[in-house]
């Protein structure tokens, strides 16, 4: 069957079909070389090899075509083979494929650098670089926020993910499995309790509050707000599980950074580019970073990331001391300029509201029948649900309930500091039909049918 397709994009059939089991036989042959010749340390969530994709299916060499609530991790939130990215890439890559920006530069850099310093938050003068992972993305924020302060400790947060490099990896909590006999890390890392809501000891209401209390109490008597160059946080905690930090948590450490000369960062790879209903996550209780990171959403799949901050930050690093060779590749800038047009044009902001909108409700009631369901959080098109053992806040792994679904033709992503949460991240050009329908095979799931 999927002969038959002859490209991916929006113009594939927006169904979910299933012809074999999943994974089915071609697939499945395809998994034994992929375990001949590739590591295990490089996982695989669904093994089924894909040959198109597009607006909200993901289709496989079996002819399989699945619903996609998972975007390739938030990446392909303007749909995969999405028209303008196709297109703009098309015609870059016949024109030339690299040069290095730092050796011979070209327009599309710029202009991506142009579109982050007016779209990310606050109207401040900035500048933006262009690298090509969130991690990497990460690492140069730091690097930036430690040139700029002379100070080397760097504040993060439980629950939080900010990559696999040797400082992002340190700078990230959970230690299996992304830093288990990795070590020894990067040093001046410290590491704070986060607003996290539904697992705060006295509740949710006082979060926000004790949470910042704690996190200034500690930076101030564990290490000495002069010697803090960055706080470094996700606007909403992506890998550890969607958990949003408790409403005036973060503008009271953004306060606090301000009173004492450190820079905050956000890291927006996971939120950014429209996923949360705002274009980035920080706007929704207005919070304007001094640095913001992106990556994944920002090309539509191409690797991209960028460092958008403070002109006064960023422009004080010496000539050549930030950059790379890939950096902005051509190809990938041309991507970035086709999303922010698709996110614009199409209204994606909205629409992201709109799969938030259908989803939360339908989730709420499925919590409502279903006391494995311990809560359901998120914004926008970036929801999960927590699973729980019914009467308590223990645990309930998600990985068999994600595996169901797989079944069944639907993929699901699952995160969480305890493996517990079921995160959904549907492309913002999914149809509501699949949507509807994803949700109903989930519940199914979570019923035990
Ligand atoms: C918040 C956050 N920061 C950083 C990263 C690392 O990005 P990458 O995998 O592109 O290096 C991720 C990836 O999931 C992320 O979610």
């Amino acid at each position: 069957m999927s002969t038959a397709i002859t490209h991916g994009g929006p113009g594939l059939p927006q169904e979910r079909r299933l012809v074999t089991e999943i994974p089915g036989p071609r697939s499945r042959e395809l998994f034994a070389r992929r375990q001949a010749a590739v590591p295990p340390g490089v996982s695989t969530t669904l093994p089924v090899f894909v040959t198109h994709a597009g607006g909200g299916v993901v289709v496989d060499v079996d002819g399989n075509s699945l619903i996609d609530f998972g975007s390739g991790i938030a990446v392909t939130s303007v749909g995969n083979a999405a028209p303008r990215v196709v297109e703009r890439v098309r015609r870059q890559v016949a024109d030339f494929t690299h040069t290095c920006f730092m050796v011979t530069p070209y327009e599309s850099y710029v202009a991506v650098c142009e579109k982050l310093n007016q779209l990310t938050p606050g109207d401040h003068e900035k500048r933006t670089f262009l690298v090509n992972s969130g991690a990497e993305a990460v690492e140069n924020a730091v690097k930036v926020a430690r040139h700029a302060t002379g100070r080397q400790a760097v504040v993060v947060f439980d629950h939080g993910y900010h990559g696999r490099t040797l400082l992002t990896m340190t700078l990230t909590a959970k230690n299996m499995p992304y830093k288990q006999g990795f070590g020894p890390f990067a040093p001046e890392v410290y590491r704070l309790p986060l607003a996290y809501p539904f697992r705060w000891p006295t509740g949710p209401d006082n979060c926000a509050e004790e949470a910042a209390a704690q996190a200034i109490d500690m930076i101030n008597k564990q290490i000495g707000a002069e010697n803090v160059a960055a706080v470094l946080i996700e606007p909403i905690a992506g890998e550890g599980g969607f958990i949003e930090p408790a409403r005036g948590f973060l503008p009271r450490i953004v306060e606090f950074c301000r009173a004492n000369g450190i820079v905050f960062i956000a890291d927006e790879v996971q939120t950014g580019f429209a996923r949360t209903g705002h274009l980035f996550a920080c706007e929704d209780e207005g919070i304007v970073p001094d640095i913001i990171t992106t990556a994944k959403g920002i090309a539509g799949g191409l690797p991209l990331a960028a460092v958008t901050g403070r002109a006064d930050l960023l422009d004080r690093v010496h000539p050549g001391g930030l950059g790379g060779t890939y950096g902005g590749n051509p190809l990938a800038c041309e991507a970035a300029l086709g999303v922010l047009e698709t996110i614009e044009q199409d209204k994606l902001v909205e629409r992201a509201r709109h799969i938030g909108e259908i989803m939360l409700p339908r989730l709420r009631a499925i919590q409502r029948g279903n006391p494995i369901v311990g809560d359901v959080r998120g914004r926008g098109a970036m929801i999960a649900i927590e699973l729980v053992v019914p009467g308590t806040k223990e645990p309930h792994p998600a990985a068999e309930i994600a595996r169901k679904c797989h079944e069944q033709g639907l993929l699901v992503l699952t995160a969480g500091t305890y493996g517990n949460v079921l995160r959904f991240l549907p492309p913002l050009v999914i149809p509501d039909h699949l949507l509807e329908e994803g949700l109903s095979i989930l519940e199914k799931a979570l019923n035990g049918d």
